[in-house]
This record gives C-alpha cells, structure tokens and sequence, in this order.
C-alpha cells in the first residue's frame, strides 16, 4: 500500500517525511520524529491547548491574490498528513524562524514577551500552548496593531487550560501584544514557498493508506471504490479515536482538501456551506447574518478545535451532543448527499437514524449543507412582525465544554400570532432532533405565557433524556420546560439572566 510522502515548510525549510503511519498525529510525528518536545500533550483530546502549534495555509479566494491563513490548531488530534503543503510553527520555532522580524534587541517574539512582562506563565506546561494560540492572534490582530478586547482574548484563548489560576496575567499578555516591539511574518514569503513545495499528490490507481483528493469527483471515485477507507476532516473526533481508543486506520480518505467542499456561498437568500468548511469559517459566515449567535459560535468547543473541526464533520458525526445541529435544525437546513451515482437532499434531521448512525450509503458523503436566511431580529423587537432565534447551550463549564443540553428556538410572530416555530434539540435523545410536539404546540397559537407553558410541557413529553456524566435526565427535561421560558422572557424584553449579562470589573 503506497504511503505518501510528506511534504511541509517549518522556518522557511520544507520539510520531509516518508513513511508516516496514515493514522499517526502530528503531535507524536513532532514530539518523536522531529524531537519538537517544546509541544506538549497534556489531555491528547483537544481540551487543554498544551499541543497548539499554528498552521498556514495558501487560501485562494475568487478574485482575490491567495492569501496565508494562519490558524492555532490542537496537534494531539490532528493527523500528521494532514499539514502536507502547509507550513507549522512550533513554539520553538517564533526565535528562530527567518522569516519572522524581530526588532533589535528583542530576541522573543511578542508572544512570549508579553507572557515575561506580565508574569503569564507558571507551570511551563500549558505555556507553549498559550504562546503559540498568542501568536496566532498576533499575526491575525496585534501585528496590525489592532488592541485586543478582554473578551476577543478570552474567545481565542478559551482553548488553552490553565490548571494554576494564571488566566488575569495571560490575558492581559494577550492585550499587550501590539504594544510591544514587533516581530511580524512575512506572509509574502511564506506563501511564496508553501506554492514551491511539492504539490498535492493528485489521482493514483491502486491502494493507498492516506489520500487527500482536491476534487470532488475525484474523492466521490475514490470513496466508491474504498468504503472502508476511514473518512477524515478535521480530525476533532477522529482523531479521539486513535488517541483514546487506540484504534488503528489502514487507510484514510481526507476530505478537507476538496475546494468545492470548502466553499461558503449566499446565493438567492440562502446560505451554502462546504461540508468542509472548518467550523471558524462556517460560524463567520452564520454570524454575518445572524449576530445573536456570536456568543453561542464562541462556545463551540475551542478556537483550535474550531480551526479544525468542519461543520460536516460534526453533522456527519452525528452526535447527539454535537452542537451545530440542533441550530441547523431551527434553521431549517437541508444536506446534500453526493456519490458517483449523482446527489440527493434532505432535511438535516432526517439524516438520523440512530445513535451515530445514519441514512447515507457506503459510498456517499455529505458534501453541503444549505439553508434559507430568515429576517431574524437581533433583539427583541416592539413591531407586529418580528422573528427571534436564540440558541442556548447548557454546559458545566462555560467554555470549551461540551453540552448537557443545547436547545435552539427560532419563532416568528405576526399580530400575536405565531406564523413559524422551529426547534432543535440536542443532548435529549440518541441523535440530535426537531421538537416537533413543541413547534406543533406554538404554530398558530397566540404568543403568550400559555402557549409557551403548553410548548415547554411538549418539549418534555418529546423527549426521555438520559442521565450520564454531563448531567442527569431529570435535570435535561427541567432544563427544556426552563429554556422555553427563557426564551419567552427574552421576547418580553426581559434581559436573559445569563453569565454574558455579568460585567465582572477588573481592577488595574
Ligand atoms: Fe490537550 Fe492536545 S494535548 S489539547
Ligand atoms: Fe501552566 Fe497555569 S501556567 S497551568
């Protein structure tokens, strides 16, 4: 079985790898191969951020000169072929990459300076990890000095754990960044060789261990001709299975190369999503149109696991704890299923039929996902016509947390009426699901206390959740009949009792 070679750029060298296990990570190729000890693993699930190093990538978008995307991504769960034509930053790369500026005097990368200057690190575990989610920021923000929120840095840092309470130092590293002597990237360049190193191994007969099509016939050929061949995007859950589950791929079919499948497009009041797109484009694009959900995208795990992850992965995936669903639902989203044999689409529910399970063929992919954009209101509006979309997550923890419950609403009222209910669900059943008893119990109904009590009782009537570690059943069902209400208060203009609507003050 023919082993790509692979093929990346690290300080301005291109990097070569031959032999590489499909199913090997990124961290153990760095950590063990490279001797890159700098990285560290500390959970080797994507939750704690000791494994960031940051990629770039040469994105080319229509009409446009391409450009180098650089993103922070967690490398315990990302698969080593998975960089083949990028470049990497490790943590000990910032001081030594040419390419990088540093201004006389100051050896450290503003990263790691700003970590110095404000006492951010302790352990020296976490640290390389924050340091290289700080870089990403830096080349995305602070280098065009761009001052940074404490909110923007709590969002692009949520997936870096500190386990010894050194977050108020870390973040105000984050926001001081600009301020420093800088040291930027040159991107030209970068991008200059990324298009010098060996393209992308295109179409091959015969066997292989990991394949990474750019074209989506060619990817639809080869999953017809290799069923078995595990399916990869992102790799955020994937990847849990060889690091948890030690289970072994013989071969790997890559789908996040295929640029059709990457593709975000609006187009006739609808929006169509690449079953490919990384969950940070997807969220960009749902939240150019819908603001309110910017707190909810921002909870979406982490930002790296956001870099990663694509929305069709997590749709594919099919857990029901998986969080875009249940809003893809309320949105009423379509799939497109796609093989040799031609396309078909379908209500995104419809998709399930079990736990994990669903209605595609073996040799199917899920190549987009689209939806019609409804005029929703950001808040609550005093006109006779307004529509409300509010998606809720309940999780022990606020951030990088995965969902006891998520429930999404979107209801529209026309004098008093309600002319159009839509609800997802997610973490009550054994697949994520349309409260169907709920929508039939608002539809048509006045808008008013009642009507939503009769709702919230039919979401309990739905669904029999189960209990387990992230909560217990009966907490999941109250937990419906209270969102509901929550829900109703918020269409009363009654601000949410919500953590976002607590300002904590920070003394200098
Ligand atoms: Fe914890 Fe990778 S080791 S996110
Ligand atoms: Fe590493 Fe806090 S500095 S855990």
């Amino acid at each position: 079985m023919s082993t790509p070679t692979i093929h990346f750029l690290r300080r301005g060298q291109p990097v070569t790898l031959h032999n590489v296990p499909p199913d090997r990570t990124l961290l153990e190729v760095l950590r063990e191969d490279l001797h890159c000890s700098g990285t560290k693993e500390g959970c080797g699930e994507g939750d704690c951020g000791a494994c960031t190093v940051v990629l770039g990538e040469r994105v080319a978008t229509a009409g446009q000169d391409p450009q180098l995307q650089l993103r922070a991504i967690n490398s315990c769960i990302r698969l080593a072929h998975s960089v083949n034509g990028l470049a990497l930053w490790t943590v000990e790369d910032l001081a030594h990459d040419p390419h990088i500026a540093h201004t006389a005097g100051h050896p450290l990368h503003p990263a790691q300076e700003a970590l110095v200057q404000c006492h951010g690190s302790q352990c020296g575990f976490c640290t390389p990890g924050f340091v290289m989610s700080l870089f990403g920021m830096y080349e995305n923000h602070s280098r065009h000095g761009e001052a940074l929120t404490r909110t923007q840095a709590q969002e692009a840092l949520s997936g870096n754990l500190c386990r010894c309470t050194g977050y108020r130092p870390i973040l105000e590293a984050a926001q001081q960044m600009d301020q420093l002597p800088t040291a930027p990237l040159d991107q030209l360049t970068v991008l200059q060789k990324l298009e010098q190193l060996p393209r992308l191994q295109s179409h091959s007969e015969g066997d292989f261990s990991y394949k990474a099509p750019t074209d989506l016939q060619e990817l639809l050929q080869f999953r017809a001709a290799h069923p078995q061949a595990q399916l990869v995007a992102g790799c955020t859950d994937v990847g849990l299975w060889v690091t948890k589950q030690h289970r072994r791929f013989a071969q790997v079919l890559d789908v996040s190369r295929v640029a059709q499948l990457r593709r975000i497009e609006q187009q006739d009041g609808a929006l169509h999503l690449g079953a490919a797109a990384t969950l940070t484009d997807a969220f960009a694009a749902l939240e150019a149109h819908y603001p309110e959900l910017h707190r909810f995208a921002a909870r979406f795990a982490g930002l790296p696991v956001r870099n990663s992850g694509t929305l069709g992965g997590n749709v594919a995936n099919g857990s029901p704890i998986g969080d875009s669903m249940p809003l893809l639902i309320a949105l009423n989203a379509q799939v497109v299923l796609a093989s040799v044999r031609g396309e078909r689409s379908l209500p995104l529910e419809q998709l399930y039929t079990g736990y994990r399970q669903n209605v595609m063929a073996p040799d199917e992919l899920l190549v987009r996902i689209h939806m019609p954009l409804h005029a929703t209101q950001p808040t609550v509006s005093a006109q006779a016509h307004w529509q409300l979309l509010r998606a809720y997550k309940v999780s022990k923890r606020q951030d990088d947390d995965i969902s006891a419950v998520c429930l999404v609403l979107r209801v529209a009222v026309q004098d008093g009426l309600v002319t159009e209910a839509a609800i997802g669900a997610g973490g009550v059943a054994a697949t994520p699901v349309r409260a169907t008893l709920a929508e039939d119990a608002l539809r048509g109904q006045p808008w008013s206390a009642a009507t939503v009590q009769a709702a919230a009782a039919a979401l309990q009537a739905q669904f029999k959740p189960i209990s387990d570690m992230r909560a217990s059943g009966t907490y999941r069902r109250q937990l419906l009949a209270s969102l509901m209400t929550r829900f109703w208060n918020e269409s009363q203009g009654h601000p949410a009792t919500t953590l976002e609507q607590i300002t904590v003050e920070v003394q200098p």
